[in-house]
């Protein structure tokens, strides 16, 4: 496998609006992002994935962009955002711009124009219909943030395709002058430094509306692979689609070596096994260990020697990882450490959100009016007019509703988390008092520590980035472990991701194991031997002597 720099690299994501307000409008902004970047080179990341920070009328948090070259008011400007690109560069940092290219705001000036009439020469920039027979939407397609996916524009009877919010339209990636503005943009971005790009929704980017294949259409990789040779493949950048529908074999077309696509996208096996059938994540399914190493494991094989992963256990569409994955009460921080172990010590990029470094927890507003999020807003209403209870509705969102990671990130102790001199944009979670980076930075056993250890040790060690993958103790059902393994080197990575203390046998050929232990989240353990009593959501690294 090529090696490239990234491989070792790891990613933070900031969510612009909820990292650090700079200016007393309770908001986050660029000059708050600019202000922590010491914390973020401390921490050891080299690239940050900065969610959208152009203008926007923010009705999905700027993920409906209205101009993709300039900064919404409320974040900053652009001097400030090449100031950004430069800082973060002088310590070794690189920006990872949020390409949102599958709509844009009905705000932007594309979209302003197409409405001005059918034979506007930006119609054909987005995607129209004709009312079936009966003066309604041209089909039945729904959209993410609930009701149709088509919206009426009266003016000219057409309907416009939004896979998200109304004010979101789809762009048309047939036309190929979307293609040229998009690319242009892109090149325009490259041009100011930045590292790469991450992709929203890229996989709904060559749908084919008519036979509603919305996901994973026949022209995506050839729309991809046109991307990048029209811009980032002409320099060494970073790229990571967002891709839910991939499967695998979608992963290695996305990201093998000889493709020419992206460096590596999102997938969410691991996200959508704890999700209903039906009713998706508003309906939580308890975590259940075996079919969640089913799922990593299945990963860590297919691109085990092609292609590559993205590692993630959070972002601000998902749930807090601690209050998912792990403990959030009486064990957060050995099962936050835990979860840190385990995620850079897979094989892939691993991606650090917000405030996941401090154990950060997910949040319970307990009526809808202090949520934010568009989607949880809308489907709540959608929900309860299909007979849902409220009661059950909220425990849905206290469970999956993305408004859990958009919380302020906490900074210390003082009113507001540190975040903001004002009332923030959506409420601090209360347990900031003693969930911030002040405390976390003082205690030397704490989860921020772990995590800069962890991040430095993958600087360190390359068993831990090309490493192959071998799941051991396959069966067990409270353990997770698996063996690194290159040049003859091996590490052991042993996780109990339960809060009970178990007594673990260990296998025969695994008894005599034994050498550097690399990290831990109680003693450090340098040999196996026949049993070992693990602690609660105990984990540890081990590189065995040769
Ligand atoms: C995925 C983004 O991560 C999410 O926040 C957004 O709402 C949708 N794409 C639409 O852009």
């Amino acid at each position: 496998m090529e090696k490239k720099w990234w491989h070792n690299a790891v990613v933070y994501q900031i969510y612009p609006r909820s990292f650090m307000d700079s200016n007393g409008d309770g908001i986050g902004d660029i000059n708050g992002i600019i202000s922590k970047l010491d914390y973020l080179q401390q921490l050891g990341i080299n690239l940050i994935w900065l969610s959208p920070v152009y203008r926007s009328p923010m009705d999905d948090n700027g993920y409906d962009i209205s101009d993709y070259e300039d900064i919404a008011a409320e974040f900053g400007t652009m001097a400030q955002m090449e100031t950004l690109i430069a800082q973060a560069k002088q310590r070794d940092i690189h920006i990872l711009m949020d390409l949102v290219v599958n709509h844009t705001s009905d705000e932007h000036p594309w979209f302003i124009e197409a409405l001005k009439s059918k034979d506007n020469p930006y119609r054909d920039f987005y995607i129209w219909r004709k009312p079936a027979a009966d003066g309604g939407p041209p089909n039945d397609f729904r959209s993410y943030f609930g009701g149709s996916g088509w919206a009426l524009d009266e003016a000219s009877g057409e309907y416009y395709l939004h896979q998200f919010s109304k004010r979101q339209p789809d762009l048309n990636w047939d036309n190929p002058r979307v293609h040229d503005e998009v690319h242009a943009m892109m090149n325009r971005w490259l041009a100011k430094g930045i590292g790469g790009f991450r992709m929203d929704v890229i996989d709904l980017i060559g749908k084919e509306v008519d036979k509603q294949i919305m996901a994973n259409g026949k022209n995506l990789h050839l729309l991809i692979r046109q991307m990048n040779r029209a811009t980032f493949g002409k320099g060494d950048y970073v790229t990571v689609g967002e891709a839910w529908s991939a499967t695998p074999e979608d992963a290695l077309l996305y990201s093998g070596a000889e493709r020419e696509e992206l460096s590596m996208v999102f997938q969410f096996d691991h996200i959508k096994q704890f999700w209903d059938e039906h009713a998706g994540k508003w309906c939580s399914k308890p975590f259940e260990l075996a079919s969640f190493k089913a799922v990593i494991e299945k990963w860590q094989t297919a691109l085990a020697h092609q292609g590559w992963n993205s590692l993630f256990w959070s972002n601000h569409d998902l749930p807090r990882a601690v209050s998912k994955f792990g403990d959030e009460g009486a064990f957060r921080v050995p099962s936050a450490k835990m979860l840190a172990t385990a995620l850079h010590c897979l094989k892939g990029t691993p991606y650090i959100y917000q405030g996941e470094e401090i154990g950060m927890t997910n949040v319970r507003f307990e009526t809808i009016d202090d949520y934010r999020d568009i989607e949880s807003l809308n489907l709540y209403h959608v929900r309860l007019a299909e007979g849902v209870s409220h009661d059950e509705m909220m425990l849905g969102i206290h469970a999956n509703g993305r408004d859990n990671a958009r919380t302020p990130m906490h900074w210390d102790d003082s009113p507001n988390a540190g975040f903001t001199t004002v009332k923030p944009w959506i409420a601090v979670n209360p347990n900031y008092r003693e969930i911030n980076v002040a405390a976390a930075l003082a205690e030397p056993d704490s989860i921020l520590w772990h995590y800069q250890k962890m991040v430095a040790l993958r600087k360190q060690y390359p068993v831990l980035v090309y490493g192959d993958f071998q799941p051991v103790l396959r069966d067990h059902p409270q353990v997770f472990a698996w063996v690194r393994s290159l040049d003859g080197e091996r590490l052991l990575v042993l996780n109990n991701f339960t809060a009970e203390h178990l007594t673990l046998d260990i296998p025969p050929e695994m008894q005599n194991w034994h050498g550097e232990c690399l990290i831990s989240n109680y003693a450090p353990r340098d040999q196996l031997a026949v049993r070992l009593e693990l602690q609660p959501y105990e984990s540890f690294a081990l590189l065995i002597g040769r």
